[in-house]
């Protein structure tokens, strides 16, 4: 039996659809405070304190630790982290540091080749690598907050579990327009000096085959993105767009501090422009892990 059959996710399964929003639904958290756990050390964390967040996550995909690191920079806690969920398959991208955990923060020659996340500037809706080939999904990803900006720099956050039920909700056939094998394509990247990228044609939403779980592939972005050119898809873009720019309860806004992060299997988010204060030697530093496992224990078939 092929691992979609019974998967809510698919259409046709209109009853096991019902019975997983009724229990995704009951008790989902409308506050980001519900999502926040404090810990001591992330690098190390107690058994209660793995579990609260693992909780968490079953729950909304997402979930945010804080912990009393304040200003440490060290990479290993988000590796750390990370790997206490099962996250060991980094990802590593272009300008990822040596060690594929990347340290975003304003650095004006990677920003002025068009590189938005290590600039000060908005940063639109997305999920983490929607321009990866599918054996490069990105199912997690991890922030670390060393430093947060003298001012801005919030990120809102929203469940691609609950933008997809929001969706298939208000019209069945917008799942089945960004479910499409063919609805979104990053063309090719032929940025200068960087490494060719070939074009990515694939799905927003997709039954990830490893996990048997949702998979989201979004961007907002406008430029160097075509979507099907059809009706149906244009509908259902733009439904998605009206979700994330409404006041929807399950959209956490959330501005990290210093020793605080966010765990969480991929969700949607955007980030509020930014300002550094460098006389004061504020400038923002968050670290940035993204991987190719989803967090253990979280998958459909665990719920
Ligand atoms: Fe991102």
């Amino acid at each position: 039996m092929p691992a979609t059959t019974a998967s809510p996710f698919a259409l046709e399964n209109a009853e096991a659809y019902a019975i997983w929003r009724k229990a995704k639904l009951k008790d989902y958290p409308v506050t980001a405070a519900a999502l926040r756990v404090e810990v001591n050390d992330p690098r190390a964390l107690s058994v209660t304190e793995l579990h609260r967040l693992l909780q968490i996550c079953r729950k909304t995909n997402m979930a945010i630790y804080a912990s009393r690191l304040g200003e440490l920079a060290d990479k290993q806690i988000p590796r750390r982290l990370g790997e206490q969920f099962g996250l060991i398959r980094l990802d590593s991208n272009l300008l990822a540091d040596e060690d594929a955990v990347t340290s975003l923060q304003v650095m004006p020659e990677k920003s002025g080749r068009g590189y938005i996340p290590y600039s000060n500037r908005r940063l639109l809706w997305h999920t983490d690598g929607y321009y990866n080939p599918p054996e490069r999904r990105v199912r997690a990803f991890v922030l670390h907050c060393v430093m947060p900006a003298a001012s801005g720099g919030e990120n809102a956050l929203l469940d691609p579990e609950i933008a997809y039920l929001r969706l298939r909700d208000e019209n069945p056939e917008f799942i089945r327009a960004l479910m499409a094998p063919d609805a979104l394509t990053i063309p090719a990247n032929t940025e200068e000096g960087g490494e060719h990228r070939p074009a990515q044609t694939g799905p927003v939403f997709s039954v990830d085959p490893a996990t048997s779980s949702l998979h989201m592939r979004y961007t907002a972005r406008t430029r160097s993105i075509e979507w099907k050119p059809d009706a149906a898809t244009r509908s259902a873009v733009q439904a998605l767009e009206r979700l994330l720019a409404g006041d929807s309860p399950h959209v956490f806004g959330y501005r990290l501090a210093a020793g605080e992060g966010l765990l969480c299997n991929n969700v949607l988010h955007n980030r509020t422009e930014f300002a550094d204060d460098v006389d004061k030697g504020v400038s923002r530093l968050i670290y940035r892990a993204r991987y190719y496992d989803r967090i253990r224990g979280t998958g459909a078939q665990d719920a």
